[in-house]
């Protein structure tokens, strides 16, 4: 199919391609938009031949179940059976903005969208385009990441458009995401409440305003039968380039030395090499830059947003060169460092290396 292709750069300016887009999604068809966090690939979350696509188009496991985007609050009501009290403090605190909750689903939600599940997954995008079309389609969009699955999540349009130019009906370049990672999803079944996967919205934040809840301990520990993450998307080797990822932990002097060895050791076998630094760190890794290593600079280390901004455009970009061997620094684990070293671990496949 042709994939029409526009640029929305002000909601109301360009109000025709948001109209557009709604009759598509009203239609059944398949829309990529912006959100505030990741593009996502939309159809209509009470329409199951239509989220049906939305696997097909993406080569999506069917067991992997989609996060429905609402417009508005009365648009969840239909959706669930009950709003425990403290899901409705954080929707107060953080809707619209990154934060996924599940509730038990109501019956006009087709489990088609659920992945078979009793449960159903809700959130509220902050960004103007998104609300617009849901808006326009005038129904709750089931929207995954717009990646082809396994990819990492499209950051850009042109992301989009190389993972799904062909496959769907519409896409919509808003320019690009403001943060770069997934929303934090927040399971509101259970008491406490548990974080099925980490995000911008962290886990403190949260504590403050609800009191503690706690974490799916299989987010982050390796792949395991025991032990399986409640978010069934979480299971996947997800956001992988296709290069060998290693990444390197300990005292940053030791850590630099071992990539500095195991780069040069690569070009020296004639391989092409990547290396993501900082850039506090970027100096240390001039030298086997001249040697030929794609020397990447992902952000500020102090700014960790920076980091989380550009880590999934990083990984395509050295999918697009064909870097065969790339190696990365670990970061910190507080607040959002959380969030980007659960989508940096999954993307080197576990491969920390200690130093
Ligand atoms: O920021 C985001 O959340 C983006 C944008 C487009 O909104 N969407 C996104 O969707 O990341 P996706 O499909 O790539 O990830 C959704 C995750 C998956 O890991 C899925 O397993 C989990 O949410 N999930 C969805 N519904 C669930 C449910 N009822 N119970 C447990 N996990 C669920
Ligand atoms: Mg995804």
């Amino acid at each position: 199919m042709d994939t029409i292709i526009v640029k929305v750069n002000d909601v109301k300016k360009d109000y025709n391609y948001i109209e557009q887009a709604g009759n598509i999604i009203k239609a059944g068809g398949l829309v990529g938009f912006p959100t505030e966090t990741v593009y996502g690939l939309g159809a209509d979350a009470l329409n199951e031949e239509a989220a049906a696509k939305i696997y097909a188009a993406k080569g999506r496991p069917s067991d992997n179940p989609l996060i429905a985007h609402i417009s508005n609050i009365s648009m969840l009501d239909s959706l669930v059976t009950e709003i425990p009290p403290k899901a409705k403090v954080l929707m107060d605190k953080f809707w619209p903005g990154p934060m996924t909750l599940i509730f038990n689903k109501s019956e006009v939600v087709p489990k088609g969208t659920t992945g078979g599940l009793d449960t159903v997954a809700v959130r509220m995008p902050d960004n103007e385009i998104a609300r617009g079309l849901i808006e326009a389609a005038g129904t709750p969009i089931a929207a995954p990441s717009g990646n082809l699955s396994g990819k990492p999540s499209p950051t850009i349009a042109e992301h989009m458009i190389d993972d799904m130019d062909g496959r769907i009906d519409m896409i919509i370049d808003g320019g690009m995401v403001g943060m770069g990672l997934e929303s934090t999803i927040v399971d509101m079944t259970c008491e406490p409440p548990m974080i099925l996967r980490p995000g911008f919205i962290t886990k403190e934040m949260l504590d403050e305003v609800i009191g503690e809840v706690e974490y799916d301990k299989a987010i982050f520990a390796k792949p395991d039968e025991n032990l399986k993450p409640k978010a069934p998307g979480m299971k996947y080797r997800h956001y992988a380039p296709s290069g060998d990822f290693s990444m390197y932990d300990g005292d940053e002097k030791k850590v630099v030395s071992a990539i500095v060895e195991a780069a040069t050791s690569k070009l020296k076998e004639g391989k092409s090499v990547g290396v993501i630094t900082t850039y506090q760190h970027y100096d240390y890794f001039k030298e086997i830059e001249q040697l030929g290593a794609q020397v990447i600079t992902i952000g500020d280390e102090s700014r960790l947003e920076t980091i989380a901004n550009n880590l999934y455009k990083v990984l395509r970009d050295f999918d697009k060169k064909g870097t065969e061997f790339i190696y990365g620094e670990t970061f910190r684990e507080d607040d959002l460092g959380k969030a980007i070293m659960n989508r940096l671990t999954k993307a080197a496949g576990y491969n920390i290396i200690s130093v």
